[in-house]
């Protein structure tokens, strides 16, 4: 236990009401010299006296274990390891951003905003782009309910114990100036600082481990760590730019956002600005282009936001960016070095693409010794040769390109580089498609076995359980399955002496292998990861041709009578099936006895598009409906449930064609759009009464 200090009472001698006084007021006191020091840098007391207090924090609630709570700064330091992340998806999707790289792009996006807005008085948020790792936070009721990272971006990584250790990221959000809304969901980009960076490689360094490549790698290594304690080691700082969603609070612009995000104890980016044209935005990306090698975080440019938020709403999104936001992009660091040697790697699908191998050169503070030079026809154009000097540039999270041939008068150079007429891989002959050289061998070249059995057992496709990607690597590289078809000749004595495996996960497995020998046509279609056919068509096609063979012998026509299945799409099929490796590897699968189902009826589209029983009755069929406002006797996920069943849209933004807005409380901008545009407005009892027998109440 801590030793006490002179005059202190020991924790557990005091009564639970005692010990929760002195908590509540200590926590207040650490929180706040936590903001001075880390958010503020303007510390007021020593480290050995904020240590003090921390650790009389944490003698009382270790002491009193009722009183311990998630938003104690206490557990900043880390909880247990876990066993992984979980998978957690956010509460809107985290979109990524449409990029410019002229200022040319940048005039057309403007454009396309005056013309949206029909307004000239348009105003921009403009922030660096930080080069960091992109991270959704939760709050409920003010308090951190948990952290996720982008992911795919509709489902990321929970990383809450992690991020409750980064001391700029509030674990309860600050009231002095503005209440807590209900729910937050806001995103921010985790980084790390250049000298933070530094001091941390060279800690590593001395304790004779690998330094990161740069401070993004170091970013999401820290914040995926199971263990966090790993996590609280690293110094990360979490700058804060978008509110995703918010109950409870509502702003009419993103700088009313950020402004209260800021209030709420998040830290916001450096420099924000808000400007009104098009030469201003040019100006911003100039002045912070110059600056970029200066400043003490990695940026790789600006990002322009539309200010006002009703406006946003309206535009929405395609289903990658918004169309109110765009990255206008610095040029990318570009560096000179002398090509050693070409060589050709085989990629997952069987592409030979020629790579040269660098002399070493440092680009943007990445040391880059290996570049793509894409394909066939790329290598021509360029024509790069080993020996050649070359301009080769780094841009964002993208491989180091070759840009081009520096011409050297006088020196001889080497023969033109030939790609190989054998896989490098397996040996067999590649063949062209388009600038492309393929190895057709898919089954079986090993280069591409492992990423095909992965495939083969995904999800979407077999769906076998306990055949990732870790154990599909290791039945290559041990002999044991020389091509697709081997999975299915897998006997528990060839599993055993794996490494991973024991008795039980070797029998589990095998089984798991031969109970997907009856599976559903789509997704056998799916597991053999033909060009062009994801899940969509995977279905389409099964729904249409019924049967393996049936598709093996159809012709292009035939599938393009298939809605959404047009030349392109049908050309790759037929090219891959009529692969004479291809084919004998499907006969040699298809002879290890799978069958495939197929489904007896065709099933609608997913999305349910051609309508659901909602009841000829319903008054709501139709209706535009825009929830605004804190409701306070709804949920609003359940209402707008209800609603949708009912057959009501539930839309973001007030137009003209909007039905109707239920407002709850401190409604803000929709509302006001509403009395504007004279739509109905509807409370929260109107509205209950309206939907009658069916509402959602909370
Ligand atoms: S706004 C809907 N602002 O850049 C997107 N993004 O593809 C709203 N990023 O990973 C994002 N700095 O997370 C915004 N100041 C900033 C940003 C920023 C970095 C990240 C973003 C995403 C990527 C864009």
């Amino acid at each position: 236990m801590t030793a006490d200090q002179p005059g202190q009472t020991a924790p557990d001698t005091l009564s639970r009401e005692e010990a929760a006084t002195e908590i509540a007021s200590l926590r207040v006191e650490v929180d706040r010299h936590d903001r001075l020091y880390h958010a503020e840098a303007a510390p007021e007391i020593s480290d050995s006296a904020y240590d003090a207090l921390f650790r009389r924090l944490q003698a009382l609630e270790a002491a009193h274990p009722s009183l311990a709570t998630p938003d104690s700064p206490t557990q900043r330091v880390g909880a247990d390891p876990l066993e992984s992340l979980p998978n957690v998806e956010h509460v809107v999707p985290m979109l990524s951003l449409d990029s410019a790289h002229e200022i040319d792009a940048v005039r057309r996006f403007d454009e396309r905003m005056r013309k949206a807005l029909e307004d000239d008085e348009i105003r921009y948020v403009l922030e660096p782009k930080l080069d960091g790792a992109s991270l959704e936070l939760v709050y409920v009721d003010g308090v951190l309910g948990r952290a996720v990272t982008r992911g795919n971006g509709r489902v990321g990584e929970g990383v809450t114990e992690n991020v409750r250790t980064i001391p700029s990221v509030p674990l309860r959000l600050r009231e002095d100036t503005l209440p807590a809304p209900a729910l937050l969901s806001v995103r921010g980009e985790a980084i790390m600082y250049l000298g933070d960076f530094e001091n941390l490689n060279q800690r590593r360094i001395e304790a004779g481990e690998p330094p990161y490549q740069n401070p993004r790698n170091a970013t999401s290594g820290a914040l995926r760590q199971l263990d966090s304690r790993v996590t609280a080691q690293r110094p990360l700082t979490v700058l804060a730019y978008d509110v995703m969603a918010v109950e409870g609070a509502d702003f009419a612009t993103d700088s009313e956002g950020l402004a209260a995000l800021k209030a709420w104890g998040l830290r916001t980016p450096d420099r924000i600005e808000v400007v009104g044209s098009v030469e201003a935005i040019e100006e911003y990306h100039r002045g912070f282009d110059a600056d970029r090698e200066s400043l003490d975080y990695e940026i790789d440019g600006v990002v322009v936001k539309l200010d006002a938020l009703e406006p946003r709403e309206r535009m929405g999104s395609t289903s990658h960016h918004p169309r109110w936001a765009i990255a206008y992009k610095f040029e990318p660091r570009k560096e000179v070095t002398r090509i050693d040697r070409i060589f050709v790697s085989v990629g997952r699908t069987g592409v030979l693409t020629p790579v040269a191998l660098l002399r070493p050169v440092e680009v943007g503070g990445v040391t880059v010794s290996r570049a793509s030079l894409h394909n066939r026809e790329e290598l021509e154009r360029k024509d790069v040769r080993e020996g050649d000097q070359v301009r080769v540039q780094r841009a964002g999270d993208v491989i180091p390109q070759v840009v081009e041939r520096i011409e050297e008068g006088g020196r001889e150079r080497g023969d033109p580089f030939v790609m190989p007429d054998a896989c490098p891989s397996c040996g067999t002959e590649p063949i062209e498609k388009g600038p492309f050289t393929v190895c057709p061998n898919h089954f079986a070249c090993r280069a591409q076995l492992r990423g095909r059995i992965t495939h083969f057992g995904s999800r979407n496709a077999l769906d076998i359980e306990g055949l990732g990607s870790e154990t599909a690597a290791l039945l290559v590289d041990e002999g044991l399955v020389e091509e697709l078809a081997d999975i299915f000749d897998l006997t528990e004595e060839d599993l055993v002496p794996l490494e991973g495996f024991a008795e039980v996960s070797a029998r589990n497995l095998v089984a798991a292998i031969g109970e997907r020998r009856t599976v559903e046509l789509a997704r056998l279609l799916v597991g053999l990861g033909i060009p062009e056919v994801g899940v969509t068509v995977a279905a389409d096609l099964a729904a249409h041709f019924r049967s393996v063979d049936a598709i093996r012998e159809a012709a292009p026509e035939e599938m393009e009578e298939i809605h959404g299945v047009g030349t392109k799409m049908s050309a790759a099929v037929r090219g891959f099936l009529d692969e004479p490796r291809v084919s004998e590897a499907l006969d040699r699968l298809m002879a290890k006895g799978i069958e495939p189902t197929s489904p007896s009826v065709r099933e609608g589209k997913p999305d349910g598009a051609e309508g659901e029983s909602m009841g000829p009755e319903s008054d709501w069929v139709g209706k535009r409906v825009v929830l605004t406002g804190a409701l306070e006797t709804f949920s609003r996920s359940e209402l707008k449930d209800t609603l949708q069943r009912l057959g009501a849209r539930v839309t973001g933004s007030v137009s003209s064609r909007t039905d109707y807005v239920v407002v709850g409380a401190n409604p803000g901008s929709k509302l006001a759009r509403a009395r504007e545009l004279d739509v109905a407005v509807l409370d929260e009892d109107e509205l209950r009464e309206r939907l009658g027998a069916d509402a959602a109440t909370r």
